[in-house]
């Protein structure tokens, strides 16, 4: 059995106050990033843009585990180096993103249901033998006048139990992500609700499926307002409201729950994150952490802008906001931790 590596490997991405950075993105994703700041939208971009990320100097220190995407675990340095040793030489774990993208459910319009689970035995054994040690899967639930209905809700945490259950038997850490979506403009409350519903659900299912909780990092939304909604919570509030949700549907037994960041300024999402842990860090059961792609690396990709030239300055942005967030974990974020 796999199991004490599974529990090994999850308590390392929890380790000293480090978190997890997604580095994940689809190719669309990725591209319609650089499309944006007039990045080229090639595969050379990519790898490019990949490189700076994990040869930033000193990311092992706030970073315990990156997560990559097919074509970047396969990917070399411009020196030859495969990505792969140059993480393992920064002590950094590697982890991969190995569902293949939501799509709409029939009979359901306005939700999606994430696919991925076809062939998916042998490619997580592929992956583990390159050297992966955790993955991810991503289910997307958007907030609407109907939606989520209790059938989406179960197909897609359905979906994340076949799928970490799979992983499991491979030796890899399942990322669990169920992303209730920001967009709208539903309240904190609505937000709140549909968060319940939706880890109650992936909950009974990973039980159903046989997980072992222990061996899994749980990566949730931050209950938020909807980014229309009139009324925007203080920082406090949505630190309430998040771990109160949390306790309610998460068992003790899960070693760690690492957010999304779902498209917050990294400044809020730091801020966030550090008042969960100033409020509640010693009364809650798991590790309160980060797992955030745009949040930690949008001001980063702003200033490279595909530019060799700056690349160092780059560098350094991406690793002020990792250390912001590792700085949140300890409950040791302040906004002047920004301009310094
Ligand atoms: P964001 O932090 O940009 O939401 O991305 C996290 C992630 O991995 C989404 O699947």
């Amino acid at each position: 059995m796999k199991g004490q590596l599974l529990i090994d490997t999850a308590q390392a991405l929890m380790a000293d106050h480090k978190g997890i950075l997604a580095m994940d993105e689809s190719n669309p994703t990725c591209n319609k990033r650089f499309a944006k700041l007039g990045i080229p939208q090639t595969e050379e971009a990519r790898r490019a843009y990949r490189e700076l990320i994990i040869t930033t100097p000193g990311l092992g220190e706030s970073i315990s585990g990156v997560i990559l995407y097919d074509e970047t675990i396969r990917q070399q340095k411009d020196d030859g180096t495969p990505f792969l040793k140059v993480l393992s030489d920064a002590g950094i774990i590697p982890g991969i993103k190995v569902d293949t993208g939501a799509k709409e459910l029939a009979g359901h319009p306005g939700e999606k249901i994430t696919e991925g689970l076809d062939g998916l035995r042998d490619r997580l054994a592929d992956y583990f033998q390159m050297g992966a040690r955790f993955a991810k899967w991503r289910a997307v639930i958007a907030i609407g006048d109907g939606p989520p209905s209790r059938s989406g809700l179960e197909a897609n945490a359905h979906a994340l139990a076949r799928y970490a259950a799979l992983c499991q038997e491979a030796g890899l850490v399942p990322v669990v992500e169920p992303e209730v979506l920001m967009d709208g403009d539903h309240t904190l409350e609505r937000c709140l609700k549909v968060t319940e519903e939706a880890l109650r659900n992936v909950f009974i299912q990973l039980n159903c499926q046989r997980v072992m909780l222990e061996g899994i990092i749980l990566k949730p939304n931050m209950v938020l307002p909807g980014l229309n909604c009139p009324q925007q919570e203080s920082v406090e509030e949505v630190a309430d409201a998040t771990v109160q949700g949390l306790l309610r549907t998460v068992p003790a037994a899960v070693p760690g729950i690492a957010f999304l960041s779902g498209g917050q300024s990294p400044e809020l999402a730091s801020a966030r994150l550090n008042a969960m842990n100033v409020r509640f860090k010693s009364r809650v059961p798991w590790a309160l952490a980060f797992s955030f792609a745009r949040a930690i690396q949008q001001p980063a990709l702003e200033i490279w802008q595909g530019k060799e030239a700056n690349v160092a300055a780059a560098q350094k942005t991406l690793l002020d906001r990792a250390r912001c967030n590792q700085a949140a974990r300890r409950g040791e974020y302040t906004a002047a931790m920004e301009t310094s």
